[in-house]
């Protein structure tokens, strides 16, 4: 077997090792063998990429090669480690970062090798060239937007810059006219490849890719990142046509059309356009600000709270991306198996997109050993809040906003909400007035039977935890006199 073949051999198992990847990881049963197979996938990938290319480069640049993995691989593994839960989405938009700069410089490199050598000295056919300009600029336009807006959302995921959407007038005609630019461009540079075309194009999706992000508003930020982890594998794909790579090639479909299907997933699930969120918000209008206040508000103290709650027959606990900061998910655990010790019915409603990961509260309270029946997704708890007594909402901001589904103008408007303000009593526990990661103000807090609990989540759920102690361990609620009599 000649070490070309043995490398063909090898992209096809690394290839159903990814796909094995991809099936492993729909499944919580099955997700860590979904990463190692990933893994394992990835190294065989880079050990044939590297064997084939010592064939015809020198060993000085096998060397360097080498280095520059080692290099990658180290960065890599400290940042990783050092990750914060809450900093994944940041993490994953720079990473897609580099995915669509690597995809620019593979098309420049690849332009500039085939004008410099001509084409009879590169392996490209004097009658392909046409094609290989084409691939050429669409591997840099597709990387240049994943490049651009892969920063910008990890500057919005940072909050180093606001998240509310741009919205520059006329900024469907501007989208709609970059896209033309870019197809008018592409025909004249097929025929004929001059410099000042690639660094148009180059300028233009960069620009393009910066401006699509920025006009996204923060509520659909989930979404964005999604679509960018499809970007990136279509620019990787692009890749890999220009560096004759058919495992970048089959790697970059795959990621490239799971990310999508993810993104139609999640559109689906908060009530968005496909289309309009991958357009950069096509068709909405620029929303109100919908950030300041609405009224007076109320406060109540971890000691009234648990007068509350021990009152309460049923009691349903909403957290949001505050609980993750405050790691209030141990305390809000304990919390639990208290009020049942009483008697009180308590339960979870886990909005699809709280926190900034999907899955995050879920993976949060089974680390705090919450048992996984009592955690009922939006859909299965919206209608029961009518009859719940107390509602605590820890650290949730837009994911129980009516504004969503009261207010059209809002920038959140439509996206489906948990319903906690149709409870007897709604607990809402945070630090201040401030916004939640969208950016617009929240009419519960203004609520008749709303009561604001402000402080670092953690320590007001241990100040509710030590009142309910020093109320003695006897119940007293509705629903313990109930089970006490029904015994
Ligand atoms: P958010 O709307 O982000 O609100 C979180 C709230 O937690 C804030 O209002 C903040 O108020 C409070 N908070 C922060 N630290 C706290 C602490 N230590 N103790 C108590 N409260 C604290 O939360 P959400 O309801 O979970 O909504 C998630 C948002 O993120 C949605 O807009 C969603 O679209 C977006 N997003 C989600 C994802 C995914 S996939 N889940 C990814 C990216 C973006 P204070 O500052 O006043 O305390």
């Amino acid at each position: 077997m000649t070490s070309t073949t043995a490398s063909h051999a090898a992209d096809l198992v690394a290839a159903l090792l990814f796909i094995l990847s991809l099936a492993g990881l729909s499944q919580h049963r099955t997700s860590r063998a979904g990463v190692g197979y990933g893994i394992a996938g990835m190294a065989l990938a880079l050990v044939a990429t590297i064997v084939l290319a010592a064939q015809s480069i020198t060993a000085g640049a096998v060397a360097l090669i080498i280095i520059a993995m080692a290099l990658g691989g180290a960065m890599g593994l400290w940042r990783a480690r050092q990750v914060e839960m809450t900093q994944m989405p940041e993490l994953i938009a720079v990473l897609h970062s580099f995915v669509g700069l690597a995809a620019v410089l593979v098309g420049w490199d690849s332009y500039l090798e085939v004008e410099s050598h001509g084409s009879a000295q590169t392996r490209i056919a004097a009658d392909l060239l046409g094609i290989h300009h084409a691939e050429v600029f669409i591997g840099i336009f597709i990387g240049a937007v994943t490049f651009t807006g892969s920063i910008v959302a990890f500057l919005k995921l940072s909050a180093r810059i606001a998240s509310r959407p741009l919205t520059l007038p006329g900024k469907n005609a501007l989208n709609l006219g970059a896209l033309a630019a870019f197809a008018a461009l592409t025909i004249w540079f097929t025929v004929s490849p001059a410099l000042a075309l690639m660094v148009a194009v180059t300028v233009l999706a960069l620009a393009l890719g910066w401006h699509l992000v920025a006009s996204i508003g923060g509520g659909d930020m989930p979404v964005v990142v999604s679509m960018l982890n499809s970007y990136s594998g279509w620019a990787a794909a692009a890749a890999g046509f220009l560096l004759d790579n058919n495992l970048l090639i089959v790697t970059g479909a795959l990621v490239g059309s799971s990310g999508a299907y993810l993104s139609y997933i999640m559109c689906k699930a908060m009530n968005r356009s496909f289309i309009s969120v991958i357009a950069g918000g096509f068709g909405i209008e620029a929303p109100s600000r919908g950030d300041e206040e609405q009224g007076e508000h109320r406060e109540i103290r971890a000691r009234e709270a648990a007068e509350l709650l021990a009152q309460a027959s049923s009691v349903v606990i909403t957290p949001g991306y505050g609980m993750a900061v405050a790691q209030a998910q141990h305390p809000v655990a304990e919390l639990t198996r208290r009020l049942r010790e009483r008697g009180v019915d308590v339960r979870f409603g886990v909005h699809p997109v709280a926190g900034r990961l999907p899955g995050h509260m879920n993976v949060l309270l089974a680390e705090a050993k919450v048992p996984y029946d009592i955690v009922l997704e939006m859909d299965e708890i919206n209608d029961d809040f009518a009859e719940t007594s107390v509602v605590l909402v820890i650290g949730a901001n837009d994911t129980v906003n009516p504004a969503a589904t009261d207010d059209p103008s809002s920038p959140i408007a439509g996206m489906p909400v948990l319903r906690v303000w149709e409870a007897e009593h709604v607990v809402v526990f945070k630090r201040s007035m401030a916004s939640g990661y969208a950016g617009v103000q929240n009419p519960l807090f203004f609520r008749e039977n709303s009561s604001m609990l402000f402080g670092d989540a953690k320590q007001s759920v241990d100040a509710i935890l030590q009142a309910l102690v020093d109320a003695g361990p006897h119940a007293s609620g509705p629903a313990a006199q109930q089970t006490a009599a029904a015994g």
